[in-house]
């Protein structure tokens, strides 16, 4: 929700964060996940010590993708066993760890790296619990820097390579084939790639079991989009219709479960990052809000063209004239920019204003360019 809280007495930019809406999304996925599933929360949208501890006191699992995320969520509170780990260029150092640690899954993103993880197993004695991240080359309507699944992307085992990298991993005796792993890509909105991707999981399965390989889990990764553009008519995603798309198309066998990576449905909607304006330039053909935030705090929509409310906390009378800006930060590159040609109640120096959305892939993607450092996150 808007921030209601006075945020003048603290340095600027930061993160604010809504405990209180995080705690009702993560209520409402734990009232509508399917009985047989683990949600394992995706780190990378927001590793704050302190989101995470929420999000782990409520038993959900954690899709980790470095050996740092995995260190983190331990010390949160996750529990190993609801680990999974992914990323395309693990290390043997990070493979070791997971090993070491005993997380519940190697998501494995290639033969190579099966390879690799089989030799590590082997040389602690160990079995790794793996699963295959199919590659099912489905079109998610999504943002190009964040579509998955098709096959020209770096992700993923092609779905014509799976039977044979499944029947190795079979025999391999110091991993062990535990499952399947998608992940057709982000802020997707249309619940129809979903459907077809289950049909994906469905034929493969089929094919899986003709060669006598049967799987105790399907994960069908995470992806699920947010409304940007009217962040308080939708601060929680809704996860019924994203669950019952899965369970109304998936067909699993008797005892599979079914896992979910859920990231920025989690987390984007209860942080904004909160700024202040320095100055208010009438440009030759603009007024210009700069403001003390940059891409270096939220490179969001310089990176991806992506789209966040701006809203002016220190607007306080509703009859304040109305005027056009673009909201642009300091920093020393053409692309830092927050919004274009936006309306919003008359700006002034020292104003606060909230970006808003921006619990996922905010502060976890910051910077250090320009020698610029955030300060600390409020939690409210
Ligand atoms: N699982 C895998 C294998 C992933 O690659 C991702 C995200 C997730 C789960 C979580 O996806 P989510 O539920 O958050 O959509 N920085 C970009 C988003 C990159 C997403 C990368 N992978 C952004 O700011 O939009």
């Amino acid at each position: 929700m808007l921030p209601s809280q006075d945020f003048s007495g603290y340095k600027t930019p930061f993160y604010a964060y809504d405990l209180e809406l995080l705690r009702q999304t993560l209520d409402a996925i734990t009232a509508c996940v399917p009985a047989n599933a683990c949600v394992h929360y995706a780190l990378k949208a927001n590793a704050s010590p302190v989101i995470l501890s929420e999000i782990a006191s409520k038993g959900f699992g954690a899709d980790c993708v470095s050996g740092g995320e995995i260190k983190i969520a331990m010390a949160a509170g996750f529990d190993p066993s609801k680990i999974a780990f992914a990323g395309v260029g693990k290390t043997d150092e990070e493979i070791l760890l997971g090993l070491e640690a005993e997380i519940g899954v190697f998501n494995v993103e290639s033969r190579e790296e099966l390879e690799v993880i089989a030799g590590l197993a082997a040389g602690c004695g160990k079995v790794a619990p793996v699963a295959l991240r199919v590659n099912p080359n489905i079109d998610a309507h999504t943002h190009h820097y964040i579509t998955t699944g098709l096959a020209e992307n770096k992700f993923g085992i092609g779905m014509d390579q799976l039977p044979e990298l499944a029947r190795y991993a079979a025999k391999s005796p110091s991993v062990d084939l535990i499952g399947l792993h998608f992940h057709i890509g982000s802020q997707i909105l249309d619940m129809k790639p979903y459907a077809v991707l289950c049909q994906r999981i469905n034929a493969l399965q089929e094919i899986l079991k003709s060669e006598g390989i049967s799987l105790q889990s399907i994960n069908v990764g995470g992806g699920l989009g947010i409304d940007y553009e009217q962040p308080d008519l939708h601060p929680v995603p809704d996860f019924t219709d994203y669950f019952r798309t899965i369970t109304d198309n998936i067909v699993l066998d008797p005892g599979q479960t079914l896992h979910f990576e859920l990231g920025r449905s989690v987390v984007a909607q209860c942080g904004s990052l909160i700024t202040r304006v320095v100055y208010v330039k009438h440009g030759v053909e603009k007024k210009f809000v700069i403001v003390d935030a940059g891409m270096t705090e939220l490179i969001r929509p310089a990176l991806y063209g992506a789209h966040h409310l701006i809203q002016n906390l220190s607007a306080h009378t509703a009859d304040s004239l109305i005027d056009t800006y673009d909201v642009v930060g300091p920093v020393c590159e053409s692309s830092d920019v927050f919004a274009t040609a936006i309306s919003l109640p008359a700006v002034s120096r020292g104003d606060i204003l909230a970006i808003r959305s921006a619990g996922a892939y905010g502060e976890v993607m910051a910077s250090g360019y320009n020698c610029r450092t955030l300060n600390p996150s409020v939690y409210y």
